[in-house]
């Protein structure tokens, strides 16, 4: 067999190998040469045929030379599939700076925001949340609270009746006053928030459908100083430390005396503007001592207890603390107007 030419394989190998375009191309070039068949490894292979002196100058070259291709082919292999991952995961590559599609945060409708708040400041003050059915009986919601048949202060609420029994859409929460004393002994003091109903025409400051928060507190050896100190603290917990509260007698049936609260104006701090309509003050709820005779109705001793209500209507709070003049924006769902609060 002819003599193999270490030098021509050698040279021949190195220009393949540097020259290789890709991982695969090289595999192929290891196999020409280091293959079972591969050049080399047929000449590694013949050595046993050679004459012993050729043999001897042969054979430590031939294998050295494996060696030598052997770490060229690892070296290059290492080089191109680095340069293959590098291209992989540029084609792949996420841009962290590009903006990502803002989706918009939810939060609780406004007229839910200051339910939420009022509730909170008196359950602070150990007022446990109740309540009661939107579809009440003519007993709940007039009656029992001192309201009879045929009473001219029926006409104070405009009421939707269901059927031609007694059921009707109550008008405001203080049902669920009696139906908490029917069933609680005091003291007590309950917090009660709900949808409430009245036949009315829709304007800038009226829905036949709106929200109260009642409250109850009954207990011996409560007085209206009481009623006075808790409500007053709400207006400045709801308005801010400034606020004064004051109060007027007005006439509710169930309760005796029965008040108006009013808090100075948020707007012009009791100078006088157009919302508090000159006067500095702002109308804010209703509020009396328990009536006897309700006391009477759900079996609590008038004698032993006594007790403060008030209801308030949470449009209105949500009205005046977010500056809104329409109390239809509440009820429309545009979401330029629910966005801002
Ligand atoms: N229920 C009365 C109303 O809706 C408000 C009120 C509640 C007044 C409790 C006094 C006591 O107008």
């Amino acid at each position: 067999m002819p003599e193999p030419n270490l030098d021509n394989l050698k040279t021949e190998a190195f220009r393949l190998i540097d020259s290789a375009a890709d991982s695969a191309a090289l595999e192929e070039i290891h196999v020409k040469f280091l293959g079972r068949k591969g050049e080399l490894t047929l000449v590694l292979r013949s050595l046993g045929e050679l004459p012993p002196e050729q043999r001897k100058l042969l054979g430590p070259q031939a294998n050295s030379l494996k060696n030598l291709l052997e770490e060229r082919f690892q070296a290059r292999r290492f080089e191109l599939e680095k340069k293959e991952t590098d291209q992989r995961l540029t084609g792949q590559s996420v841009d962290v700076t590009l903006p990502v599609g803002t989706r918009r945060a939810a939060r609780p409708h406004p007229l839910t925001q200051i339910n939420n708040e009022i509730l909170s400041i008196f359950q602070e003050l150990g007022f446990e949340v109740a309540d009661g059915p939107e579809i009440e009986t003519d007993h709940y919601n007039f009656t029992a609270l001192n309201i009879p048949k045929d009473h001219p202060a029926r006409d104070m609420q405009d009421t939707f009746y269901i059927g031609k029994g007694n059921l009707l859409l109550r008008t405001h929460t203080s049902p669920v006053q009696i139906r908490v004393m029917e069933k609680r002994k005091p003291p007590l003091r309950i917090i009660a928030p709900g949808r409430v109903y009245r036949h009315e025409a829709t304007d800038a400051t009226h829905s036949a459908i709106f929200h109260q928060v009642e409250g109850l507190a009954v207990a011996e050896n409560l007085s209206f100083a009481d009623l006075k100190g808790t409500l007053a603290l709400f207006a400045r917990r709801m308005f801010g430390p400034q606020s004064e509260a004051r109060f007027r007698p007005s006439y509710f049936p169930f309760v005796e005396p029965g008040a108006e609260m009013l808090v100075s104006c948020i707007f012009c701090k009791k100078a006088g503007c157009r919302v508090c309509k000159m006067t500095g003050w702002l109308e804010l709820l209703g509020a009396g001592m328990v009536h006897p005779n309700v006391f009477n109705k759900v079996g609590i001793n008038p004698e032993k207890f006594t007790g403060f209500a008030f209801g308030m209507g949470v449009e209105r709070i949500a009205m005046l603390k977010f500056g809104i003049n329409d109390i239809r924006l509440f009820y429309d769902n545009d979401l330029r107007f629910l966005e801002q609060f």
